[in-house]
């Protein structure tokens, strides 16, 4: 079948978009922040509001709902061989402060369309097929991104480093769990590791965050690999004091530390010579804060991603050494540099690969093969499972800003294509 509209899969492969985008809207609406913009953190209020209207709409499916400790929702259509590993797809909701409404929710609410679409067309799947919404995938609250996704993955050092985090309201890890209605014994951790072989396949849909898609007009990107992405924490601290009494010589200032070492940042990227890598100062504080007292503290967090691991990694060193000397040159203290993750990049899976490349010509849609330079919980799931994503345009691939958008026929064949991946995955 060629799909174009002579019996093919297509013809008969109606996703409800109205449906899709009234959901979307909706979803959008459990914000912390103004519309257009979203602000949707880990555990708060809107999360936990967010986290009952995914698992309402999968009861309404008939989904078998199931949470794990740290809130990953588990949507699980049963097959008819249950004791094979399930094709597992999702995303998350959590959304970074002033963001839109798109990035992670097209993964999951794209996805329980697909498994709609999947029913509505009378699928009878072979391997269970099972929606997941994974916890945080941003690093918002807590600084650690993709939590819940790790921990799947059995990272044994995250869950011990779990026990002492806190967020910057002093609220530690297993207290906002526990006022989100997860009441965790901080031992229950291991239970969120997936057992082996849980999953065949993964697959996550997403909008692309990145410009090439529209730029190409092509309605397809196939994910190849994810770029290895890095976030360190840095603290300087000097002696602060009066603005005005305080000659510029008597001076340690921790906030003139941290602006060099945020342009150090951007100039060790640059000399990488490579377009892609890529640095950013996204967190810059200073203490007291105040525009008549001497920054006696700062601190940074910087995100540096390449597609080459080695590359990434001897950026931070470069940071590390700069940091050491603006410390020395400057008498501040440099009172932290921390790795909090330095993760290599994930490649698809070929298996996966294929099953997307056959279901985009099924649709006669038209693809591009394609790396992330966003990180997802696929990279994480990659570790535990065959994994592949399916990418679709977003307008001049704006992200992680209030003007964030796709388009309802693009989520359409986004959605269409990850119902036949899976479709054709569960049967294998
Ligand atoms: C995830 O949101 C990322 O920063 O890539
Ligand atoms: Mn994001
Ligand atoms: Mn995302
Ligand atoms: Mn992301």
């Amino acid at each position: 079948a060629s799909g174009d509209g002579d019996g093919g899969p297509s013809s008969d492969f109606h996703v409800d978009s109205e449906g899709l985008q009234r959901q979307i809207d909706e979803l959008a609406s459990f914000s912390d922040s103004p519309a257009p913009s979203v602000t949707r953190v880990l555990y708060t209020d809107k999360d936990v509001q967010a986290r009952r209207y995914i698992k309402g709409i999968m009861n309404q499916l008939g989904l078998a709902v199931r949470e794990d400790a740290v809130g990953n929702i588990f949507g699980r259509w049963e097959g008819s061989e249950p004791e094979l590993g399930a094709v597992a797809t999702g995303s998350h909701v959590d959304a970074i402060p002033f963001s839109g409404k798109f990035d992670g929710v097209v993964g999951v609410l794209g996805a329980l369309e697909a498994i709609s679409l999947l029913k509505r067309s009378a699928f009878l799947p072979k391997r269970s097929l099972e929606v997941i919404m994974f916890t945080s995938e941003e690093p918002t609250r807590f600084g650690i991104s993709c939590l819940g996704s790790r921990l799947m993955a059995g990272i044994e050092e995250l869950a011990q480093s779990l026990r002492n985090v806190v967020d910057n309201q002093n609220v530690s890890f297993s207290d906002a769990a526990g006022s989100a209605g997860y009441k965790l014994h901080l031992e229950d951790l291991h239970s969120v590791f997936l057992k082996k072989d849980s999953y065949s396949a993964f697959i996550e849909l997403h909008i692309e965050q990145g410009p090439i898609l529209e730029k190409e007009g092509i309605p397809i990107g196939i994910v190849t690999a994810i770029a290895a992405p890095a976030s360190l924490k840095v603290d300087f601290e000097g002696n602060g004091g009066h603005a005005g009494a305080v000659l510029m010589p008597a001076r340690n200032d921790a906030g003139l530390a941290a602006a060099e070492l945020a342009l150090a940042v951007e100039k060790h990227v640059l000399e990488s010579g490579s377009i892609d890598t890529v640095g950013t100062v996204g967190i810059l504080q200073l203490h007291p804060g105040a525009i008549n007292s001497i920054p006696s503290k700062s601190h940074l967090e910087i995100d540096v991603r390449d597609i080459d691991e080695k590359r990434r990694n001897d950026v931070i060193e470069k940071i590390r050494r700069s940091a050491t000397q603006i410390s020395k040159n400057r008498g501040v203290e440099l009172s932290e540099f921390k790795i909090i993750n330095q993760d290599p990049p994930a490649l698809s899976d070929k298996s996966v690969v294929d099953a997307m490349e056959f279901a985009a010509k099924q649709l006669n849609l038209e693809y591009k093969k394609m790396i992330s330079r966003a990180y997802h919980d696929s990279l994480f799931m990659a570790r535990v499972s065959p994994m592949g994503m399916i990418f679709i345009p977003c307008y001049k691939g704006y992200s992680h800003k209030p003007e964030e958008y796709a388009s309802p026929e693009d989520m359409a064949n986004g959605v269409k294509v990850l119902a036949l991946t899976m479709a054709k995955l569960s049967l294998e």
